[in-house]
């Protein structure tokens, strides 16, 4: 069925196809085609002081603006993760800015955090009513600069807490100037200690923990990550995502789009993360949990990222590849 559907999606202009897959997962959840599929059980697992039904997460990006959150969880996620949000909305770069690298199975989009802004943001959150485990993904504006950035995550943060299972720092998206500076010493002991504390003063005030984690680029090197590891136990940061998408065009066999400027995602992407997953692991030494992303195209790709530490995965261009089966088989797998 799905790749009957993909067939003509893959026909269309990308970003055209995205918005048409979007309304039509929409439009089968309103009439019920969708089923009553609640999330696959299996393996429920306690991470972070959540309680995951299954360790199959989408990642953030698809669902920028949390319209679509109730169709995407009948696919069988066990967590949603929604965003990036910034504190104002913003319209992104110039389209085009999304590329299908068919022979490759990969992405490259360099969107630039298009969306709605955090306050429309949190009434789509509260309109869908969703009783899983949501993520929220925030950053920042793109033109507010690096030394002012603390101040556009505490904005979402406050925001978003309320209505998080978990909130995830986005400090590694290629596609807005400057942001993966965000993950060098200086910068990232100032947002951590900020966070850290600020989660201190919602704790009492909403009478709930939400933990915050933090999501990382795949180009840093081992010593870098090493650096931010230390990091994220000095702040007592929840968890760590590994990986965003990656600069680098290692891996890319075939595509004509490979001069593309933007991150790239998909199955070039899988070895790289696995390996920043790898270190991570070690240098965390099991203090951190690791939500392992990039590249996971079939089941045995799920398992690797899980045998190499990471304790949750999800998933993005793989779905856009291979559908929503690839969450029922990395759930079986996994299993
Ligand atoms: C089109 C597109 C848009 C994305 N937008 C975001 C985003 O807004 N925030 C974010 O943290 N990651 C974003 N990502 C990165 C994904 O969440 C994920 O980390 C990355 O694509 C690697 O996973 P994959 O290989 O399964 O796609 C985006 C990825 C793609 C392909």
């Amino acid at each position: 069925m799905y790749k009957f559907a993909r067939f003509f999606l893959f026909l269309l202009n990308p970003e055209l196809a995205h918005h048409i897959s979007m309304r039509g997962l929409k439009l089968a959840c309103f009439f019920g085609l969708l089923g009553n599929k609640k999330v696959i059980a299996s393996k429920p697992k306690s991470i972070m002081g959540l309680r995951f039904p299954n360790k199959v997460g989408l990642a953030a990006g698809l669902d920028k603006n949390a319209e679509y959150i109730i169709p995407l969880s009948k696919l069988g996620f066990g967590f949603i993760e929604v965003g990036t949000v910034t504190p104002r909305s913003q319209p992104g770069n110039k389209k085009p800015r999304l590329f299908r690298l068919i022979e490759d199975e990969g992405i490259i989009n360099r969107f630039g955090f298009n969306n709605v802004g955090i306050d429309q943001f949190i009434k789509n959150i509260k309109k869908a009513k969703f009783k899983g485990i949501l993520g929220i993904n925030i950053g920042k504006n793109y033109d507010t600069p690096n030394d002012k950035a603390v101040e556009d995550y505490l904005i979402c943060y406050r925001k978003a807490y309320p209505y998080a299972g978990y909130i995830a720092i986005n400090v590694s998206s290629p596609n807005t100037k400057n942001l993966r500076k965000l993950q060098g010493n200086e910068h990232l002991e100032i947002l951590l200690k900020a966070l850290n504390k600020e989660q201190k003063i919602l704790h009492k005030r909403f009478k709930k923990l939400v933990p915050f984690v933090v999501k990382i680029s795949p180009d840093n090197s081992k010593k870098q990550l090493d650096s931010i590891a230390k990091l994220l136990i000095k702040y007592n940061v929840d968890g760590v995502i590994a990986t965003n998408t990656t600069v680098e065009r290692e891996g890319i066999l075939s595509s004509k789009y490979i001069n593309e400027e933007g991150g790239l995602s998909g199955g070039p992407l899988n070895k790289k993360s696995t390996n920043v997953i790898k270190h991570l692991n070690k240098s965390l030494n099991g203090k951190i949990p690791i939500i392992g992303v990039g590249g996971i195209m079939t089941a045995d790709d799920g398992v690797e990222k899980i045998n190499n530490g990471a304790s949750l995965i999800q998933i993005y261009s793989g779905l856009i590849f291979k559908g929503h089966r690839l969450v029922d088989e990395l759930c079986k797998a996994i299993r």
